[in-house]
């Protein structure tokens, strides 16, 4: 690790710049999910303890450099201050926050209004983070999940002002190296979700450092179908069937075992308590026209046990069925509480993040369980499709 933490800032007096990120889901009014806001917490408190004082900025939602009031960060500030356990200065423009008014210089902690409503942000525009480093003395990023986006606040201003990781920036960049970069053997994962045509890159990494993999969810039936199955209307992707063949091809040639679904859930309408039977799957397997595969069966949740009881590392990307809707969410749930009861016992390291993913884990109430869940969604999967993220590289890391 070739970046700065908290540890190595004197912070006394300063004014710190902190890259939080607190994009979190809100329905009518209301957070509905504070996890990312709670994972913050421990840096604020740091830069506080040491003498600092945070100023936090932040993006929410994708307002396309323009002022959007729905996508202010006012609806967020609530569940921050719950979260901090003290009040936070809403700074609502930059000139604000340059002037300084009594509230803001007085505040503990302020926040900048969403960074997004300037266009230089996403431009990672060079004047831009020029100004953003004008309100403060140093950096510190503890955005792991936004570090997939080169922009002024992730990128440029690093380059522009003493900068280190947040203690969540750190947690996250530890734990998936320990997954992934230097991970006890035998190493496996599970990727699962709709579509193969957006984890291809993640795919052909994975295979190639990994001792198992496992693929489930709508993705799973491409690959089945690509071997020669006819899945009736299940999700599948025609234009991928070569890409899945390649995947399995690289994965023989790396020596890592992959395990497609041998049986499965399938129904004839996607709706809760939907009729189903259990079909076995395979590539002579030939569904009726209407019939659609929704999730792992139990021969196949059995396989996927096994399987787990002999890796040491274990990463979970996407769910293995129609999780949303029961009884689909049957084989995600079975193998995350498989693997967090593993967890529990000492005997596996379980890393977890991206899109569905926690949705699914929490649903399986594994969550507390996994070793680490992450709170990144696309900057999860860059970084384990082995790509450099800019705003790691420009700690220094
Ligand atoms: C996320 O929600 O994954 C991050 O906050 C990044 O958001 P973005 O995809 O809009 O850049």
């Amino acid at each position: 690790m070739g970046w700065k933490t908290l540890d190595d800032m004197d912070l006394r007096g300063k004014r710190v710049l902190v890259r939080v990120d607190i994009n979190v889901p809100v329905e009518n009014g209301r957070v509905t999910d504070d996890t990312r806001i709670r994972r913050i917490v421990p840096t604020v408190h740091d830069i506080l303890e040491k003498g600092g004082k945070p100023i936090l900025l932040a993006h929410f939602g994708r307002p396309k450099g323009k002022r959007v009031q729905d996508l202010s960060l006012l609806v967020v500030k609530p569940a921050l201050e719950a979260a901090l356990a003290r009040k936070v200065v809403l700074a609502e423009t930059l000139e604000a926050a340059e002037t300084g008014t009594d509230e803001i210089k007085a505040a503990d902690v302020v926040l900048l209004e969403n960074i997004r409503f300037y266009p230089g942000e996403t431009a990672n525009d060079p004047d831009f983070a020029q100004r953003l480093a004008g309100l403060g003395d140093i950096y510190c990023n503890d955005a792991f999940s936004a570090a997939h986006r080169a922009h002024a606040s992730t990128e440029a201003l690093a380059r522009l002002l003493p900068a280190c990781a947040g203690r969540l920036m750190q947690a996250e960049l530890s734990a998936l190296e320990a997954a992934l970069a230097k991970p006890e053997r035998p190493v496996g994962a599970v990727v699962g979700g709709a579509k193969v045509s957006t984890k291809i890159e993640l795919l052909e990494n994975l295979v190639n450092r990994l001792d198992l993999l496992v693929i489930g969810g709508g993705m799973a039936n491409t690959f089945l179908a690509a071997m020669g199955a006819q899945l009736g209307k299940s999700l599948s992707e025609p234009n991928f069937y070569g890409t899945a063949k390649d995947i399995m091809a690289q994965a023989d040639k790396a020596g890592c075992r992959v395990l497609l679904p041998v049986d499965g859930l399938v129904a004839r309408e996607f709706a809760a308590g939907a009729d189903h039977e259990v079909i076995q799957l395979g590539p002579d397997t030939v569904l009726d026209i209407d019939q659609m595969v929704l999730d792992a069966g139990p021969n196949t949740v059995e396989l996927v046990k096994d399987a787990f009881a002999g890796l040491k590392t274990l990463i979970w990307n996407g769910p293995m069925g129609a999780f949303e809707i029961a009884p689909f969410d049957t084989g995600t749930v079975a193998a995350a509480q498989e693997a967090a009861q593993l967890t529990r016992d000492g005997a596996l390291i379980s890393v977890a993040g991206g899109g569905d993913t926690v949705a699914a884990l929490n649903q399986a109430g594994a969550a507390d369980d996994f070793t680490y869940i992450s709170t990144a969604g696309g900057a999860f999967l860059e970084w384990m499709e082995g790509k450099t993220l800019p705003g790691v590289a420009a700690l220094g890391g």
